[in-house]
């Protein structure tokens, strides 16, 4: 894993000289090798609890509670890749399910839940769990449909990308809450992006702590790209149709109302529909796709606020 940084100057072409918050990339890589948890919404992780203690569920019923809440779905990734009967390389959640077995999810999911809920560390005062996974099922849904309006992307594998292609935030927020909060409060106040605020402060940003944790947890590599890239997919050389998708959905999520920070990412959305071949006309329409998936996940969840 590269430890630098693309953003390496700031908006000015003045070299970034990051603060000192105590802690820089390598340091996080070996936390992250340590890490086996991640925090889940609060009112998520309730109806979680109660999602655990049903009977007769289906592997595909839970795959499709999994894909509505990034901490869930990676911590779910990570136990079915390593279960004996994990296939080489794990692909989806269904799968993901099946390898791990139901019972074992459920118990999974419970203890996953009550741990977000009995931690006070997990309450936050700039950043807000709530807006950060509106945002990520938004990104979610509307990379999938983006996937199957372009065909050059497994629609699955883009809704996966784009559920995480913030998880760096979580990591962040369990992580350095103090330095996650600053740099949030920072990015609130100065109207500024927040990747551009934590580079200036740790010298890096989530998109390369998210995409190191989707490593170490065994993601496919195409959400693992994404989640490095999404803020500029054109460096990615090797997933870029994901990447630029999650980009689009990224920056459209925020227009629809669903942000995660104070600012849109800095991805162009006209240069991104003409790369995909997309009319801006379809914008609206994909829009509204995102927010009834919010809203149906919320129904789901049982998320009011
Ligand atoms: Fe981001
Ligand atoms: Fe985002």
């Amino acid at each position: 894993m590269q430890a630098r940084s693309r953003l390496d100057t700031d908006e000015k072409g003045t070299p970034v000289q990051p603060t000192a918050l105590g802690v820089d990339l390598e340091s996080m890589c070996v936390r992250l090798k340590r890490l086996d948890f991640l925090p889940t919404e609060p009112q998520v992780a309730r109806k979680l609890i109660s999602i655990s203690e049903s009977n007769n569920l289906a592997p595909e019923e839970l795959a499709k509670v999994a894909e509505l809440e990034p901490a869930f779905a990676i911590r779910l990734f990570r136990e079915g890749a390593h279960s004996e009967s994990a296939p080489e390389s794990l692909e989806n959640l269904v799968t993901a399910v099946q390898v791990t077995k139901v019972p074992n999810v459920l118990s999974l999911m419970k203890a996953h839940a009550t741990r977000t809920l009995r931690r006070d560390a997990y309450v936050f005062r700039h950043f807000s769990l709530t807006e950060y996974w509106r945002h990520s099922v938004a990104v979610a849904m509307g990379s999938k449909v983006l996937a199957l309006l372009t065909n050059k992307v497994d629609p699955e594998i883009a809704y996966l990308a784009g559920l995480l292609h913030d998880v760096g935030y979580l990591v962040h927020a369990s992580q350095i809450p103090a330095a996650h909060e600053e740099i949030f409060f920072a990015a609130r106040s100065n109207r500024e992006e927040y990747g551009v605020e934590e580079h200036r402060r740790l010298g890096w940003t989530h998109a390369e702590s998210g995409a190191m944790l989707c490593r170490e947890w065994c993601m496919p590599a195409p959400v693992v790209s994404a989640a490095a890239n999404h803020h500029m997919p054109e460096f990615d050389n090797e997933h870029y149709e994901v990447s630029s998708i999650v980009a689009l959905a990224d920056r459209m999520a925020h227009e629809t109302g669903f942000a995660n920070a104070s600012t849109a990412p800095p991805a162009a959305t006209a240069l991104l529909l003409n790369q995909l071949k997309l009319a801006p006309a379809q914008v609206g329409a994909i829009s509204q796709v995102m927010v009834n998936h919010v809203l149906r996940a919320q129904s789901i969840l049982d998320v009011h606020q």
